[in-house]
């Protein structure tokens, strides 16, 4: 083969790597953690979800562990912890990861009136705008306590949850990875909270085990755009099974 042509099928081959690595939609999910010549992920997928944080010493660490890892997660996070963690929640932006609003004051939301309910959802939602601009926050609802005039004025799509291994209950970190392990689906929603060191634990032991079970880590934002669904604001979701 005359070296003309080697040089040409080279080129030709370098050119077709690059249209398939800028051509499928997806590839822009995987941004910060993919490199050139990692494959697409085809599932299955989950996504963590992180509650009634940020606290500065155990979400530093979950982080540290997530960002060596190339995964990303969602935080639904209180109003009450943003004052001297916004670096942290900074970071998380930064790092790619999804953040949500789960109230000023974690109070369940279910019989607030309009005015009470603006101050916990609202005003965090403000908050969060004015310190990393505006997102489609989605909410949480504390205790997943909604009902129909949370539904009415969530403005938000609401996210519950298809796993919970009860993290806050005994804070065993083997118990709560297992949890995790032995029940995590295709489009599972993850339930747990990054202010205890053993959900800190759990989280990234479940997330090396499910991960070389061949899962991959997403945000909640990331499960709905592989899904093809369309978010709705005041719409419960629990989970986004593959269709
Ligand atoms: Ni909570």
């Amino acid at each position: 083969m005359g070296k003309r042509i080697r040089q040409a099928k080279l080129y030709i081959l370098a050119t077709a790597l690059l249209l398939l690595i800028e051509q499928p939609v997806l590839w822009d999910l995987y941004r910060p953690a993919a490199t050139a010549n990692a494959p697409l992920p085809t599932g299955p997928f989950v996504a963590l979800t992180f509650d009634d944080g940020p606290k500065a010493e155990t979400t530093s660490r979950l982080l540290d562990g997530l960002s060596q890892r190339g995964v990303r997660c969602t935080f639904f996070v209180l109003g009450v912890q943003l004052e001297g963690n916004e670096d942290l929640l900074r970071r998380m932006a930064n790092e790619g990861h999804q953040i949500g609003l789960h109230t000023a004051h974690h109070k369940a939301l279910a019989g607030l009136g309009p005015a009470d309910f603006s101050a916990e959802v609202d005003e965090l939602r403000f908050a969060l705008t004015a310190l990393l601009g505006p997102e489609d926050y989605m909410l949480r609802p504390p205790y997943g306590m909604i009902s129909r005039a949370v539904e009415d004025r969530a403005a938000a799509p609401i996210v519950l949850w298809s796993v919970d291994p009860e993290d806050w209950s005994d804070h065993d970190a083997a118990r709560i990875a297992a949890h995790i392990i032995d029940n995590a689906k295709d489009g599972d929603i993850i339930l747990l909270h990054d202010i205890y060191d053993a959900s800190v634990d759990a989280a990234l032991e479940a997330v090396d085990a499910l991960m070389a079970k061949g899962y991959t880590f997403v945000t909640v934002e990331e499960l709905f755009a592989l899904r093809g669904v369309e978010p709705e604001n005041g719409k419960v979701y629990r989970k986004l099974p593959p269709a």
